[in-house]
Formats: structure tokens, sequence, C-alpha cells
């Protein structure tokens, strides 16, 4: 999707887009922020892709400086309306494929979450070593990226049919007219490995079934998740 696809997408996007940091129910984000010590001592903050600035208003308030960069202008504007309480953010816009040299090596914790979803497989690992790019050296990354396996257990689930069984690490799939690259978790893993990350870990984090447009919760089955893919630089 190109920059003005999500200009327009901007005005409706807490209806249209699942908001992970507000939907993690099990606080399983909040919980290895405080174990990385990372909601202490000011630390310095970047999130790539920022969107409508959700990261920063959830947690923005326990770090010091930060920086949301979006290509898309209007997000740009929400995010800086929503967190207009929130001290020390710093707008910029900028392609994830492209990092601006003033935030090399910038941030003690870089967040990129639900953009590496390009189709092209290249474009992700361009966003994925620019993003890392971002972080001191020794510092940390948290990415949210769309889980493959939760993807076809809701889909097995929806039709009645058995659950694919995939030999790739990662697939395109399309989602609300778009079309997103989703992970297994050795896809993600993969992902960090190839841009020299270190201390890779991925955890699932859990969002209602509502956002899969499930009213009731199917019983016995887990719920939906995104992964968390977190590492050092
Ligand atoms: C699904 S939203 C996620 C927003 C936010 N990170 C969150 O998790 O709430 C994807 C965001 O990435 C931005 N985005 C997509 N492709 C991008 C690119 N090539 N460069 C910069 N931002 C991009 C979109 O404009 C949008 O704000």
């Amino acid at each position: 999707m190109k920059a003005r696809d999500w200009d327009q997408l901007a005005a409706a996007y807490d209806d249209e887009v699942c908001d992970i940091f507000v939907r993690d129910r099990k606080k399983v984000i909040a919980r290895w922020l405080r174990a990385r010590g990372l909601l202490r001592g000011n630390k310095t903050l970047l999130d790539l892709g920022c969107g409508i600035g959700s990261f920063f208003q959830r947690y923005g308030r326990h770090f010091g400086e930060k920086t949301g960069t979006d290509h898309s202008r209007r997000m740009l504007q929400i995010a800086a309306r929503r967190c207009r309480a929130v001290p020390a953010c710093h707008w910029q816009q900028a392609d994830a494929r492209g990092l601006p040299p003033a935030l090399r090596d910038y941030a003690d914790l870089v967040v990129c979450s639900n953009v590496i979803t390009f189709v092209s497989a290249a474009a992700c690992h361009r966003a994925m070593r620019e993003t890392v790019r971002g972080a001191k050296p020794g510092g940390w990354l948290l990415f949210i990226l769309p889980a493959l396996e939760s993807h076809d257990a809701v889909v097995a689930l929806e039709s009645g049919r058995p659950i694919v069984r995939r030999k790739s690490a990662t697939a395109i799939v399309r989602r609300d007219d778009r079309m997103q690259r989703f992970y297994t978790a050795a896809g993600a893993r993969q992902l960090a490995t190839r841009a020299g990350l270190k201390s890779i870990a991925v955890q699932k984090v859990w969002y209602p079934w509502s956002d899969e447009g499930l009213a009731r919760p199917p019983r016995g089955q887990e719920p939906p998740w995104d992964w968390m893919l977190t590492a050092r630089r």
C-alpha cells in the first residue's frame, strides 16, 4: 500500500485496524518492556511506521525523547494530536525502507509494529536492516508481525476444513483488500537472524476473537495472535 492509501485509511484507522497495544489483553508487551527495564530511566524511543501513535499513547510517558516516523502525513497528524499530552514527542515523515540519517543509532528501543508486511521479500529485508540502524548498539528492538499460524487456524475454523500444511516460512495473505506478508514463528526468527540481530525471541501476543469478526469466542480454541519478535542490535 502506498502512503496515499494509508492517508485515506487514517481517519477510520481506529475501526479498521486491530491496535495490538490496546488489544494485548494478557499484557505480554507490557511485561516484556518492564522485564527489560525499558520503562525506567527515560530511555530513548523510536517508532517506525507509528501510525496514529498508539505505542506512544500507551507507553510513551515512561520514555524520554521519542520520535515517530511514518510515510503517511495524515497518520502523523493524527498521532501528534492524540499524543499531545505525551512529553518529548517528535514526528517525521519517512519511508521505513530508508532511515533518515539523523535517526541512526538513536534509540534504546525501536518499535516497528505491523509494518514489515510488504509483499516484496526484498522490501521486508531492506526495512528490517533500516530499522536495526535506528537502535543504539546493544539497544532493543520490538517488532509485531502478523502470524501465519494464527491466520491458518482462523481460516480452518471458519471453513470447517483442516489447517493447511505450509512449507514456507512466510506467505502473502489478503486481508480487507490488502495483500500482506504473514510470518510463521520460524519466518520471524529468520528475518531477525538475517538482519544480524542477537538475543532473538518470538512470542505470542493474543488479541480478541472480535477482531477476527467472531462475536462469540469459539469454545476451547486458542485466541488469535500476532508474533512479538524481540532482539538486540
Ligand atoms: C498497520 S499500521 C500499524 C501502525 C502502528 N505501528 C501500530 O501498530 O499501531 C501500518 C503503518 O505503517 C505505515 N507504513 C506502511 N508502509 C510504510 C513505509 N513504506 N514507510 C513508512 N511507513 C509505512 C502506514 O502508513 C501505517 O501507519
